[in-house]
């Protein structure tokens, strides 16, 4: 158990950095639930450290690095993978060790995890391994904002006519959506059968003609919706929310499109043009939020077109989620 946190979010693996930010240069700081957390790279790979010189407090991140050792910029302690003190500058007697974490590095991303006994690292939307499409990651800032508050922001259908409007949905001409809800402990799935054509200029440049639109759960906090034309998929959005802090939420953003006559980089610059005023949006209404409840929230009142929140507050928290399937229709 790590402090509070939500029993699947203590236990899961999650995004600390970028792995092309950590060269062999330099340390790169980072955070996961409060616990300032030093990357760095030797010739083995990726390692993590507390980012605290067990001697004086200073943290290691603000040191530089010395043939794959991290050295602390006060005193000149080095600390190698696995957290060991190869040297004290001035004696051949031993210092002691920092704290070590375990890391992966999976899809561009250096993965940690603070449990004593991590599991599995977790499931990711098949369109972030999948290089048959034009693929990138999307650095952005972290957020303030609830952890699973912003999973389900990600997923929510009913927000985007009020917080986005004209940008995805049109707010005075709604039509009747027919929805598929599945969930279970491995996550949910909501399909939403659309059959029209995407609103704005951007989705309807990516998606034409959309046929579905779906939002995936990948618990704990990997969130996707996916828009799918007869021709496939046309578009995926998949965030690894990743918690450095309480009400401190960094989302990883990666945006997989099909593969056309549109360039690559024509492609990216005209998402994150698009993207870039929605991502401010929910930044707003999630920070207006008013708690950051690290449970999700007991508390929230669900309404009848609240499809994911309650199986995301239940996956966090270890409850039981029984497989289960409904259908509604929803005015979007
Ligand atoms: S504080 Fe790090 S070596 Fe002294
Ligand atoms: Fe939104």
């Amino acid at each position: 158990m790590v402090g509070d946190w939500p029993a699947a979010v203590a236990s899961a693996w999650h995004p600390i950095a970028f792995a092309q930010q950590v060269t062999a240069g330099r340390p790169v700081a980072a955070r996961l639930m409060g616990r300032p957390l030093v990357v760095a790279r030797d010739d083995q790979g990726t390692f993590v450290l507390d980012d605290r010189c067990p001697h004086r407090g200073v943290p290691l991140s603000r040191g530089h690095m010395e043939r794959g050792a991290v050295i602390c910029r006060y005193h000149g302690w080095s600390f190698g993978r696995g957290g060991t003190c190869l040297r004290v500058p001035g004696t051949l007697l031993p210092g002691s060790p920092v704290g070590a974490l375990p890391a992966v590095e999976r899809v561009g991303l250096i993965w940690t995890s603070l449990a004593d006994a991590p599991g599995a690292l977790p499931t990711l939307p098949d369109a972030v391994e999948n290089s048959a499409l034009d693929r990138f990651w999307w650095p952005l800032r972290a957020t303030r904002a609830g952890l699973l508050d912003a999973v389900e922001n990600h997923l929510d259908p009913a927000h985007p006519h009020h917080v986005h409007p004209w940008m995805m949905r049109s707010p005075n001409r709604r039509r009747p959506v027919e929805i598929s809800v599945r969930s279970g402990p491995w996550g949910a799935e909501a399909i939403y059968l659309e059959r029209t054509k995407a609103v704005g200029l951007i989705p309807r440049l990516f998606e034409g003609t959309r046929l579905t639109s779906i939002g995936r759960l990948y618990p704990p906090t990997i969130a996707e919706v996916a828009f799918e034309g007869d021709r496939g998929l046309r578009l995926s959005v998949a965030v690894v929310f990743s918690p450095e802090d309480t009400g401190l939420t960094r989302p990883y953003a990666h945006f997989a499109t099909a593969r056309g006559q549109m360039p690559a980089w024509i492609k990216r610059s005209l998402l994150k043009a698009f993207h870039r005023p929605i991502l401010a949006q929910d930044r707003r209404i999630l920070a207006l939020q008013d708690t950051w409840r690290r449970d999700g929230s007991s508390k929230y009142a669900t309404g009848p077109l609240d499809v994911m929140g309650p199986t995301i507050w239940r996956l966090a928290n270890g409850v039981a989620e029984p497989e289960r399937q409904h259908r509604l229709t929803m005015e979007l």
